[in-house]
Formats: structure tokens, C-alpha cells, sequence
């Protein structure tokens, strides 16, 4: 893109001559009424774009049951066979072994989640899910089938490939398909399915893990061939996102697509009126970023200046960096570390019960956002939440610090652990999420939200590698005071949501688009929209807008 195109994108003064546009979108005819650029959606509609996030499941559940298998009897025994001798109360995997089985997994959705932001573009978002859920299912029939190191690891990585897929193209999809008004909200129900998972699988591994067979860690392994037969099953009935079709410039398959999931007749005025405004926000930015070659398309999201809100660049950094933020909340510490950590502060009697009672704290507060995200908004409630996770946090670090020892001190800091985890999941859980599906414009949005998703992995590994450090008796034996650093870090997030998040709540996917050119982050929550792109390009017919006009 040249500066003055960038110059004039600033500006939103991009027009574009009709007689650019493609055939089949010249016959459409949208709206002047920034109002009425969707249609209206019926509750089975709604149902649709809601079984989506039944994806959540995947992610949540492989992240909870790792830690609890590695330390069942028959698993060690099984994998690091030198162990079969000890008493079971000495017996244990050696961290390098731990840490190898725990993070194989991270590498393989790391890459899964960037592949698929390709996939995504060049055979769609619905098939590429269906394809992550079959990925899946291969890497954990080979995980089921294993009793050595190596198949079990192969099986981890092949899993790891599936979820990428998943967690990255669910996101996509569903903020692709969802009604504006609620798109938050059905997104979040993403990150509700994430919390069921983490539960579901501490829940099987309680249940399974005083057997003395393999069935032990082969029944909380195997149960995800259910979760990924459901999914894949459920989407093979479900339509495509019409924004990958305009993409491919198929507008009649985009036109079929849209009256599926708005539950609406092919030729309603309403279908017209929303597909004529994605086609045409297609249609420009399709201009300003030029995808001539593979390899200049995934150039074009590293493009534009730092300094410009709505670059390329910025919005991918924007998406790669909140995902980082959203990891250096410190979340992951409780869920992965806790019963350990709870266990090493010596004052805790039922280490795993305090864990279990983290889990469902983070279950039962997430709904909490399918209304606060669409009421207060995104930027409202990161910058709410990041306040509220940092004053829980230095809290326990300082009840914990200074009352070491003191059971009373440790209740105290359990329960400030339980409200930062409230926190946490009414505000950064969810919005995380929702956000990255909502800034990126067509041409880049697959590959954006497959490298944001990827950092968020990435991120989950790196604390899950340095945490031990920290906290391990033998090591920085941090203690409670652990609890300054993600304080600290918390306090980055309330900064970092302030100055760089935009509030997206209630616009169209064309219209955040809009919005990023038009102001910056600390004034998006007041923006509005004052034209519709198919006003812009001319797909306007002059006696309808004279219509709109009057009324
Ligand atoms: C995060 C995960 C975390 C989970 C907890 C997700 O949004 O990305 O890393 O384990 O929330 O509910």
C-alpha cells in the first residue's frame, strides 16, 4: 500500500468507483442507514451461531487433565518405568518429562493455529474446524494406544495441531457469523465452554485416578474423541461464513450462506441490505491490501505504521499482544500450579479442593460477561477487570507475605484468589477473545486471528515453563510473594487496555473496521457510524436511499 492510500485510509476518505467492483456485486443494492446493515435474527439463528463455542471444550479440557494424569500411579509407572519400585507416595515423573508432555502439546497448537489461519482463507473456516476435530482425533487415538514416551508425545503434537486449528478458527467463525448485538456475548459463551473443560477434566480425573489400570489416564484421554466428534459432527450441519465467501468473490453462496443463519427468506431486503454492506467493505479494503501472492498475503499483516491505529501492523500486534496480556494476568498459575502451590504454603489441608473451588469460581462467574461485555463493553470491562485482578493480587501477596504460616492469613489469601479469579473471568477471559475476532479487517482476519491465537499459546507455554522456577521450594521459592509479580503485571494490563483497547461493542465487523480508521482507542467508545460502505462505493440504488432518507 502506498503512503498516500495509507493517508487517505486515515482519513476514511477511501472511495472506490463502481465500476472496480465485482460483476456479481454490482447487482447488489445496500442501505444509507448505518442501522440497518444487518438483518434481524431469529432464535434458531441464534442457536446456530451458539453452537460454535461448544470449541471451547477442547481447549479447556486438554489443559485441565495433563497435570492431573502425570500424576496418577499407573501413568508414571507406565512412562518412566525406573519409578514402579518406590512407595506411591515417592514416585513422580522428572520435570523434564513433565515439562516435555506439557508443552509438545502447546508447540503443536502453536503451529496448528497459524496453518489454519491459511486453511481458513483458502477452503473455509467451517472445514477447517471439521479438519482440526478429525487432526485431533488421530493424535488421541495415538495418545489412547500409548504405553511409551515416544507415541504418547507423537499423539500430543497431533492433538496440539487439532486444537490450533480449533481454538483459532472457532473465534473466527463465530465472530464472522454472530449478530453484532450479541457477538460478544455468543464469543464469551467460547470462553464459558473453555472454564466447563478445565472443570469436566478435573471432575473424570478425580474420578479415575485411584484406578489401578491404564484405564486411569486412557478414560480422561479418550473422552475427547467426544468432544471432537460432537463438534465436527455439529458443524458439518452448520452453514459457512458469508464473509468467506465474499472473500472468494462468490456472492450468490455468501447470499445462500447469510439467509441460513439469519433464518431469513433469499431475497429479503435485509439479506440485501447486510451482504451489500460485507461486500462492499471487501471491496475496499480488498484495494488498500493487495494479495497478489501467498507470500505478499501474509505480508500485507505486518504492514503500515506503528503509529497508525488501524494499520495492519498495529491491529496485529494489538491482537498477538492482548493475548500475551491475557496470559500475564497470571490465570494459568492457579489453574495449572495451584493444588502445588497450595500444597507447598503448608497451611492447607485439601489442596485439590481449593483447586476444584478455583474451577467452579471461574465456571459460575463467566456468564457474568454475556451481559457485561454487551452492556459496559469490551474496553470497559478489561480496564474494570485488570483493577480489580491487580488489587486482589497485591492483597495476597501482602496478607501472604506478611503472615506467613498463619492459617487464618492463608484463608484470607484463598479467598482474595477466589475473587481475582472472578475477575478474571467476567472481564480478561472472555474479551480476550471476543476482541481479536473484531479488529481485523477480511483480507487479514483469518491469518490475524490465527497469529494472536498462536500467541496466546505461545504465552500459556512460556508460564507454564517458568513457573515452576518461581515458585518450586527447591528453586526461587517465591511463596506468596509471587503474587507482586502478577500484581505488577496486572497493574501493565489496566495501562495497556486504557491506551491501546478499542471499544467494538455493538458495530458491525465493517463498521470496527470503520471505527479504527476514524479515531483512536480512548474515543472509539463514543464513535458512531455516519455512512455504510455500499453507500460509499455506489451500491446504493438512488430511489431506495431516497426512501431511507424520509423515513
Ligand atoms: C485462557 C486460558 C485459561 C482459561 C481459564 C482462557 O481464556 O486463554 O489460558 O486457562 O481462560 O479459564
Amino acid at each position: 500500500m502506498s503512503s498516500s492510500d495509507l493517508d487517505v485510509k486515515d482519513q476514511g476518505l477511501m472511495q472506490i468507483a463502481s465500476d472496480d467492483l465485482n460483476d456479481n456485486a454490482k447487482q447488489l443494492h445496500g442501505t444509507t442507514d448505518t442501522n440497518r446493515v444487518e438483518a434481524d435474527v431469529t432464535f434458531k439463528a441464534y442457536m446456530m451461531c451458539a453452537f460454535a463455542s461448544f470449541g471451547g471444550i477442547f481447549f479447556g479440557y486438554d489443559s485441565g487433565y495433563i497435570s492431573g494424569v502425570m500424576g496418577m500411579e499407573y501413568f508414571i509407572d507406565t512412562f518412566q518405568k525406573d519409578q514402579r519400585d518406590k512407595p506411591k507416595s515417592e514416585k513422580s515423573l522428572p520435570s523434564s518429562r513433565k515439562s516435555l508432555i506439557t508443552s509438545i502439546l502447546s508447540a503443536g497448537t502453536f503451529f496448528g493455529a497459524i496453518i489454519a489461519g491459511d486453511l481458513a482463507d483458502w477452503y473455509g473456516r467451517r472445514l477447517t474446524i471439521i479438519a482440526g476435530c478429525f487432526i485431533f482425533m488421530i493424535g488421541d487415538i495415538l495418545q489412547v494406544a500409548s504405553s511409551s514416551l515416544g507415541l504418547l508425545v507423537a499423539g500430543r503434537l497431533v492433538s496440539g495441531f487439532g486444537v490450533g486449528f480449533v481454538s483459532a478458527i472457532i473465534i473466527l467463525y463465530m465472530s464472522e457469523i454472530a449478530p453484532r448485538k450479541v457477538r460478544g456475548a455468543l464469543v464469551s459463551g467460547y470462553q464459558f465452554c473453555i472454564t466447563l473443560g478445565l472443570l469436566i477434566a478435573s471432575c473424570v480425573n478425580y474420578g479415575t485416578e485411584k484406578l489401578n489400570t491404564s484405564a486411569s489416564y486412557r478414560i480422561p484421554i479418550g473422552l475427547q474423541l467426544l468432544w471432537a466428534l460432537i463438534l465436527g459432527i455439529g458443524l458439518f450441519f452448520l452453514p459457512e461464513s458469508p464473509r468467506f465467501f465474499v472473500k472468494k468473490g462468490n456472492v450468490a453462496k455468501a447470499r445462500e450462506v447469510l439467509a441460513r443463519l439469519r433464518d431469513q427468506p433469499l431475497e429479503s431486503p435485509q439479506i440485501e441490505d447486510e451482504l451489500a454492506e460485507i461486500v462492499a467493505n471487501h471491496e475496499i479494503e480488498k484495494k488498500l491490501i493487495p494479495q497478489d501472492s501467498y507470500w505478499s498475503s501474509w505480508a500485507a499483516c505486518f504492514e503500515g505504521s506503528i503509529t497508525n491505529n488501524s494499520s495492519n501492523l498495529r491491529r496485529t500486534i494489538l491482537g498477538m499482544s492482548l493475548q500475551m496480556m491475557q496470559q500475564f494476568t497470571g490465570v494459568n498459575f492457579i489453574f495449572y500450579f495451584g493444588t502445588t502451590f497450595f500444597q507447598e504454603l503448608g497451611t492447607i489441608s485439601n489442596a485439590f479442593l481449593i483447586s476444584l473451588i478455583t474451577t467452579l469460581v471461574n465456571v459460575c462467574s463467566t456468564p457474568i460477561s454475556f451481559w457485561t461485555i454487551e452492556r459496559f463493553g469490551r474496553r470497559t470491562i478489561l480496564i474494570w477487570g485488570a483493577i480489580g485482578m491487580a488489587i486482589c493480587e497485591f492483597i495476597a501477596a501482602i496478607v501472604g507475605t506478611a503472615k506467613e504460616g498463619d492459617k487464618n492469613a492463608m484463608k484470607a489469601v484463598i479467598s482474595f484468589i477466589c475473587i481475582y479469579i472472578f475477575f478474571f473471568a467476567s472481564t480478561w477471559g472472555p474479551g480476550a477473545w471476543v476482541v481479536i475476532g473484531e479488529i481485523f479487517p477480511l483480507p487479514i482476519r483469518s491469518r490475524g486471528v490465527g497469529l494472536s491465537t498462536a500467541s496466546n499459546w505461545f504465552w500459556n507455554c512460556i508460564i507454564t515453563v517458568i513457573t515452576p522456577y518461581m515458585v518450586g521450594t527447591d528453586q526461587g521459592n517465591l511463596g506468596a510473594k509471587v503474587f507482586f509479580i502478577w500484581g505488577g503485571l496486572c497493574t501493565c494490563c489496566i495501562v495497556y487496555a486504557y491506551f491501546l483497547v478499542p471499544e467494538t461493542k455493538g458495530l458491525s465487523l465493517e463498521q470496527v473496521d470503520r471505527m479504527m480508521e476514524e479515531t483512536n482507542p480512548r474515543g472509539s467508545a463514543k464513535w458512531r457510524p455516519t455512512t455504510t460502505y455500499a453507500q460509499e462505493v455506489g451500491l446504493v440504488d438512488a430511489a431506495k436511499a431516497d426512501v431511507e432518507h424520509k423515513v
